[in-house]
């Protein structure tokens, strides 16, 4: 089974190719492009949608070409064609969608429309065995979901942001440092210069609710707050680490609590997945939860944990493998698609 993956839905134009071998669980990457935005988006401090689009637009066809050029296969071995169709922009899903459906058409191939949440929690099933149904943390710049992962196509929310993304926070509070977009990466090399001399005594938002819910609005103005009375380049190093830590604190307490809920018995495995499970410090602070919980941790590699196209053909190769009628290529992407709702 090889399926070409179109990813479109934010900033990334990304193109896969991912084969399945009948015997294998695993998914072997022939070969992946991606091209980033985000040097077109810096200088607005975060993605300007009708931009997204139109570099998708501009770089598609030639990222397609590519893809499959250093894949070593041809065109016509490609057995299906899966692309994003949400949620996101809707503009910049309309590119990847419209182009792997006439894709699709041309070559008489299906068209697999794949939930881009989906995409990142079967992640790492690409490259390791884990069985449903194991619990996920999503923690992207869109999102931030508790998830039961019941079957490659059941996902039931199970706690979630009542506001802001954790992805979100962090790159608004590398804006209001006067630096750059995405924030995730500059905020984590920031703390790493911490040497812990500054407390801001930052507050650590639903902490001690017993729901499962996360709120993190509360906590970006509080920093907002402290960043405008000045600080120096220490202050900002150990700003930077004790945000990392309360939003490590908040994540971690909601995550135990829905262990603790599920039980033992219900789940083994727990996967941390979206572009902030890139960060060094929040891998290590859940590899060490899923310890104390006799859980086993998985997480992508960085560059699945960021948007990809490969997750999106592993994700289109789990749905035609066991879903009998996947074709929906006569429904237009939707920007809110939600992935309980798939
Ligand atoms: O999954 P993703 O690539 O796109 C969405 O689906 O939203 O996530 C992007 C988010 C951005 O907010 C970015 O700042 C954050 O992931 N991110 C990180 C790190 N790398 C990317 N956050 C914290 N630490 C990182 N190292
Ligand atoms: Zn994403």
């Amino acid at each position: 089974m090889i399926v070409l993956g179109i990813e479109t839905s934010c900033d990334e134009t990304s193109v896969s190719i991912v084969k399945k071998s009948k015997n294998d669980e695993k998914g072997n990457i022939l070969s992946e492009c991606t091209l980033s935005q985000i040097k077109k988006h810096k200088k607005y401090g975060g993605v300007v949608p009708e931009l997204a689009s139109r570099e998708h637009s501009k770089t598609i066809d030639k990222l397609v070409k590519k893809t499959i050029q250093s894949s070593s296969i041809s065109i016509n071995e490609i057995d299906a064609v899966a692309a994003t169709t949400g949620p996101g922009l809707l503009g910049a899903l309309l590119i990847g969608t419209n182009y792997a459906k006439a894709m699709s058409l041309a070559l008489s191939k299906p068209f697999i429309s794949v939930n881009h949440l989906q995409g990142h929690v079967l992640a790492p099933r690409i490259s390791q065995n884990i069985n449903f149904p194991y619990l996920c943390l999503l923690v992207s710049g869109g999102h931030c979901q508790i998830l039961l992962a019941k079957s490659f196509k059941k996902f039931e929310i199970i706690g979630e942001t009542l506001d802001d993304s954790v992805g979100e926070v962090y790159d608004k509070i590398s804006i209001m440092l006067g630096l750059s977009y995405p924030g995730g990466p500059i905020i984590e090399k920031l703390a790493k210069k911490s040497l812990g001399e500054f407390k801001f005594n930052l507050p650590k938002p639903l902490y001690k609710e017993k729901n499962l819910n996360f709120s993190f609005s509360g906590l970006k103005t509080s920093i907002r707050r402290i960043i405008d009375k000045g600080l120096n380049d220490n202050q900002k190093y150990d700003l930077a680490n004790e945000f990392q830590n309360v939003i490590a604190d908040c994540l971690l307490s909601k995550v135990e609590m829905s262990i603790k809920r599920l039980g033992k018995k219900k789940i083994k495995d727990f996967v941390l997945s979206g572009g902030v499970a890139s960060n060094e410090f929040i891998r290590k602070k859940f590899k060490k939860l899923c310890e104390k919980n006799q859980l086993s941790f998985f997480v992508p590699e960085k560059k699945l944990c960021v948007d990809n196209a490969s997750m999106i053909a592993w994700a289109g190769i789990e749905i035609i493998q066991k879903q009998k009628c996947h074709s929906k290529i006569h429904l237009p992407p939707d920007p809110r698609w939600r992935i309980d709702k798939l």
